[in-house]
């Protein structure tokens, strides 16, 4: 067994967006281009020599490869230890679990989230720190600088590891350890929510139908709601990692978990539906003949935040990215709770909680989580919901959201996703924007007046840290907003965001449908960023 040093050339474009590098299979297969990007890591890491690594990943298409290769550099440049989910699988928010319970130096984490996978699709890495969250800006700016000069890597040279077995294994003077992926996991959960109470609520007939959408959080959904909490079997559908997803996308939304959505809206709806996605870390919550929104699921967990054991004493704040709606601010300020606004991305919430200052974080996107990890957690949101449903029995999902809309009022909220469009065109559009909300505050634009228009720049408040150009935002003075941004995680041209938001504060205001509670505005969006006239979309791809 020896460690030999190969000589490489750097690849272009190893910079990792929004969650990590993604590209297409194909392009992680190349000779070394894998290896680069994790010498860049090791090459640009300090410390971690001795210590241990957390390694896994949703089990797509090449994740077993990856992790192989991985484990051999890792033995190669020093590591310590290694800790490797069996059939190397680690859901995003189990390995952050892990990472943490066992104070790990940092984790790989293989993954492209909800982005389709197989041979011709997506493939993806990131890392995180000791928190057990992604890495930020600053760590990943040096590791792709890394990248572009980078000239060898090291690697052990020996036969694959066995990880399909719990078990140890030396590898050179590194230790690996096959752990069970969903162990450590379960137990957090067991510890912050009720389980008696899940229990005997499944057992006087509650029913959910939990849609793992052929991707990681299958195992972890079948031993937690089928296993300890003793739902019937087949609570959880779709409940075996693919490599390729069954060629679904794996994006827990009312377009992409249809299969769901027709459960949830049929006549005979269960009580409560929950998908999650690629990697576990996203969730969407139904109930019988109805959605809630990421932004309303934030607000509605911080309003009965109490009712959860794990956060009976209250939380600190609540954090949500830019485009998310505001519904968590209104209950942030009438329960006197810290409150932020950051820009899109996980990595921005881990000071925030490693401080204190915020407990319950989300995302638009379907992302939901607290300060028990360091990532968004798509199980937790589940569970946390199944414990307010609990604690307010006879409660449906439909009242309790409407009961809160009354309470706080309703922000109306939709994305719409323009995908794969030209690169060129969409930055033009981006930039038409700026230089057009310049003037714009104290301008009436239809209706509505606008207060103010800017490119988002983010000051950390816990690190000084400054990010800017996160998203061109138009707030009117009724606390309506648009967004605009360009994904970071896409793989193919680009994809345009835009986040329109309607507050309504009043009851006779909140039963419409959303699309056409925000249909002004929704032609105000396309109208101001000449959206057709600049990438030939008459319509959205996607509207979540
Ligand atoms: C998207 C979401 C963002 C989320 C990220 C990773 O990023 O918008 O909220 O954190 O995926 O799941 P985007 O493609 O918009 O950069
Ligand atoms: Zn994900």
């Amino acid at each position: 067994m020896s460690i030999r040093t190969v000589a490489t050339t750097p690849f272009e474009g190893q910079k990792p967006g929004t969650s990590g590098l993604r590209k297409k299979v194909k392009v992680f297969q190349q000779e070394h281009y894998l290896e680069n990007f994790i010498q860049a890591w090791f090459d640009t890491l300090e410390g971690f020599k001795g210590q241990t690594l957390v390694v896994g990943g949703d089990g797509r298409y090449y994740n077993r490869q990856a992790v192989q290769c991985i484990l051999k550099m890792a033995a190669a440049n020093g590591v310590g230890r290694v800790l490797v989910g069996q059939g190397a699988i680690l859901s995003t928010p189990a390995a952050s679990c892990v990472i943490r319970k066992h104070h790990a130096f940092g984790g790989f984490i293989l993954s492209a989230s909800h982005n389709p996978g197989g041979p011709d699709e997506d493939f993806g890495i990131k890392y995180n720190i000791t928190n057990g969250g992604p890495a930020p800006e600053k760590v990943t700016e040096a590791v792709f600088a890394r990248t572009e000069i980078i000239d060898s890597y090291k690697i052990l040279e020996v036969e694959d590891q066995d990880l399909d077995h719990v078990a140890s294994h030396r590898l050179g003077d590194m230790t690996v350890e096959v752990i069970d992926p969903v162990e450590d996991y379960a137990e957090l959960m067991e510890q912050l929510f009720d389980f008696p109470a899940l229990k005997n609520m499944f057992a006087n007939g509650f029913r959910m139908s939990f849609d793992a959408m052929n991707a990681v959080t299958g195992p972890y959904a079948t031993e937690i709601l089928e296993g300890r909490l003793g739902a019937p079997r087949g609570t959880v559908i779709n409940g075996v990692p693919l490599e390729d997803f069954g060629g679904g996308h794996p994006d827990p939304n009312l377009k992409h978990a249809h299969e769901l959505v027709d459960i949830l809206f049929a006549d005979d709806a269960p009580d409560f539906g929950a998908a999650s996605d690629g990697d576990g870390d996203r969730n969407m919550v139904l109930g019988n003949n109805f959605f809630v929104t990421p932004s309303d699921s934030l607000a509605v967990l911080a309003a009965n935040a109490t009712l959860i054991p794990g956060y009976k004493d209250g939380i600190a704040g609540v954090a949500r990215s830019m485009p998310t709606s505001a519904a968590a601010d209104r209950v942030a300020a009438e329960l006197g709770l810290n409150c932020y606004e950051t820009p899109t991305g996980w990595k921005f919430f881990g000071n925030l909680l490693d401080a204190g200052k915020a407990t319950f974080c989300g995302e638009e996107s379907f992302g939901t989580s607290s300060d028990h990890v360091r990532e968004k957690d798509g199980l937790w949101a589940v569970l946390a919901w199944m414990n307010v449903l609990a604690a307010r029995p006879g409660e449906s999902v439909a009242q309790i959201v409407q009961g809160h809309w009354e309470k706080f009022g309703r922000n109306y909220y939709s994305r719409h996703d323009y995908e794969a469009i030209d690169l060129t065109a969409a930055n033009g559009l981006m930039e038409h924007l700026r230089a057009k909300i310049a003037g714009l505050a104290g301008q009436t634009l239809g209706i509505h007046p606008v207060a103010a228009a800017d490119d988002f720049t983010y000051i950390d408040p816990v690190d000084g840290s400054v990010s800017a150009q996160q998203g061109i935002r138009i707030i009117f003075e009724d606390g309506s907003r648009i967004v605009y941004r360009l994904s970071g995680t896409g793989t193919e041209g680009a994809t345009l965001r835009v986040y329109i938001e309607r507050y309504a504060a009043h009851q006779a205001d909140q039963a419409l449908d959303t699309q056409e509670a925000l249909a002004d505005l929704i032609q105000l969006a396309e109208d101001m960023a000449e959206i057709e006239a600049r990438t030939g979309r008459a319509e959205p791809t996607v509207i979540t």
